[in-house]
C-alpha cells in the first residue's frame, strides 16, 4: 500500500482508523481490478466468437492498467477534488483502464457495438477521437462503462475506461506520450515535433481507411 495517499488523513487519526481506511482503499482497488477483468474477459470471448465466424481474430492485443493510489490522489487534488473513497468512486472514470488494440478501424466500432449491446453493461460517457480526433492528432474510441461486480453477498457497480484504437493509432499515441515527459525541449524543436506528429496521426489515418478499403474488397 502506497503511503503518500495516508499523509493527509492520518495525522489526526487513531490507529484504528488508520487501519480502517487501508482496508476500504485495499477493497475499493480490489473491485476496480475485477472490474478490469470482467470487461479483459469479455473482449477475450468476443475474440473467440468473432475469430469462430469470420476466421480471424479482430483484436490485436488487449492491455490493462490499475491507477496507482498515488496517481489517483494526484489526479483528486489536481482536480480540486476530496480525497476520499466516494470521491474516487464518484469522480474518477480511469481507475481501471483497459485498451483493446485492432487492425482495422471497423472491427473498433463492431466490438464497441458488441461489448454495449451485453445486458450487464452500462455506458457512462462515450468520446469518439477517430471520428472527432484532437487537434494534436491524437485518435481512439474512449467508452467509460459500468459494470456490476458480483461479491458473496453483495453486487457493486464500478467504472472502467476502455480505449479502442488500431496498431498505428497505439504507435502514434505512446510516441506521442514520450513526447509529453520531455521537459528539456526548446520551443522550435518542441513546435517541430508537434508538427510532424500531427503529418504522422493524418498519414497514419488515412492508411488505416486504406487497409479497410481493401479488406473490405477482399471480405466482400
Ligand atoms: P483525463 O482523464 O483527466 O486525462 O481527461 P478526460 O477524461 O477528459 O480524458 P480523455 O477521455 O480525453 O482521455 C483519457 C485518456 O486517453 C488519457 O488518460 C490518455 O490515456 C488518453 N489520451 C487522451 N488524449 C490523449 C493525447 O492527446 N495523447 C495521448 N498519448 N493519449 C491521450
Ligand atoms: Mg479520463
Amino acid at each position: 500500500m502506497e503511503t503518500q495517499f495516508f499523509k493527509d488523513f492520518v495525522s489526526e487519526k487513531s490507529a484504528e482508523e488508520i487501519e480502517d481506511l487501508a482496508v476500504k482503499i485495499r477493497t475499493l482497488m480490489t473491485y476496480y481490478r475485477c472490474a478490469m477483468y470482467e470487461v479483459e474477459t469479455k473482449f477475450k470471448v468476443l475474440n473467440e466468437q468473432l475469430s469462430l465466424l469470420h476466421e480471424r481474430n479482430p483484436i490485436e492485443s488487449i492491455k490493462t492498467r490499475l491507477k496507482s493510489v498515488n496517481s489517483i490522489k494526484e489526479k483528486l487534488d489536481r482536480k480540486n477534488l476530496p480525497a476520499n473513497i466516494s470521491s474516487v468512486e464518484n469522480n474518477m472514470y480511469d481507475v481501471a483502464g483497459i485498451r483493446v488494440i485492432c487492425g482495422f478501424i471497423d472491427d473498433i466500432y463492431m466490438l464497441a457495438d458488441c461489448l454495449l449491446k451485453q445486458d450487464d453493461i452500462t455506458l457512462i460517457e462515450k468520446k469518439d477521437y477517430i471520428k472527432n480526433p484532437k487537434p494534436n492528432g491524437y485518435r481512439s474510441l474512449h467508452l467509460i462503462v459500468e459494470i456490476p461486480i458480483f461479491l458473496c453477498d453483495d453486487k457493486k457497480y464500478v467504472k472502467v475506461e476502455v480505449q479502442l484504437r488500431t496498431i498505428s493509432m497505439e504507435t502514434w499515441a505512446n510516441l506521442e506520450h514520450r513526447l509529453r515527459y520531455k521537459k528539456n525541449l526548446s520551443p522550435e524543436l518542441l513546435e517541430k515535433t508537434q508538427t510532424a506528429l500531427l503529418e504522422c496521426a493524418e498519414s497514419s489515418s488515412m492508411i488505416d481507411e486504406k487497409m479497410q478499403e481493401v479488406r473490405n474488397l477482399i471480405e466482400l
